[in-house]
């Protein structure tokens, strides 16, 4: 079965990605494959990238659970904040630690090649449009295949209906997270393919 790696970049209770993430994975879980949500407790665990660490200790175990779950992954789905109008400190260092090459798996294991989509909400009028430009951009530097189909969702403090129920209150907005987990799967099957 298909696994969708779905990680977000907050660690924030009551965070709007992680609510945008949950409503991606459900449609995931929809379309017959099966969404793999990054641990909370892993991501906490995995200490700021530190290059005398990393030669003195190697990876920490937070980052190889990490890029194991990247590299048996066949997609990514990537929920990003917009801190001061770039990738938050959390996601950009889950991406450093996954982009070293370790013994189990070379850096192209993680991001070579992998379809990923990205999604953001924020309180703010564009989403987090601008993070999403850049998260973009530093997986395209790693040679990720970042689909063309992505989803800034504006004023997320009134976009998920109070009940908690995994979806997005408007069906534009619901569609459109849909397009975005559509083209994901569309190029996992392409990437599939090509291999
Ligand atoms: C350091 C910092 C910088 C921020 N900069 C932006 C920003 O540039 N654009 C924006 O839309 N929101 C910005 N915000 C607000 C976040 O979008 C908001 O806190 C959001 O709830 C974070 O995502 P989460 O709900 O998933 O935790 C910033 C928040 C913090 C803590």
């Amino acid at each position: 079965m298909t696994q969708i790696l779905c990680i977000a970049g907050s660690l924030r209770s009551g965070s709007y990605n992680v609510r945008l993430l949950e409503a991606a994975q459900a449609l995931v879980a929809g379309a017959g494959h099966q969404p793999v949500p990054m641990d909370g407790d892993t991501l906490r665990a995995l200490p700021l990238m530190d290059q005398d660490l990393e030669a003195r200790e190697g990876l920490p175990d937070a980052a190889k659970r990490i890029k194991r779950a990247f590299a048996g992954a066949d997609g990514v789905l990537m929920a990003c904040p917009e801190y001061n109008g770039s990738i938050t400190p959390l996601l950009k260092n889950v991406i450093d630690w996954t982009s070293r090459p370790d013994d189990d798996h070379p850096a192209s294991a993680c991001f070579g090649g992998k379809p990923m989509a990205l999604i953001g909400a924020s309180p703010g009028g564009l989403g987090g449009l601008r993070g999403l430009r850049h998260v973009r951009e530093i997986l395209g530097n790693l040679g990720a295949l970042v689909v063309p189909a992505q989803l800034a969702v504006a004023r997320a403090g009134d976009a998920f209906p109070g009940d908690g129920s995994a979806v997005l209150g408007d069906e534009r907005q619901q569609q459109a997270l849909a397009a975005v987990v559509d083209n994901l799967l569309h190029w996992v099957r392409a990437a599939r393919g090509a291999a």
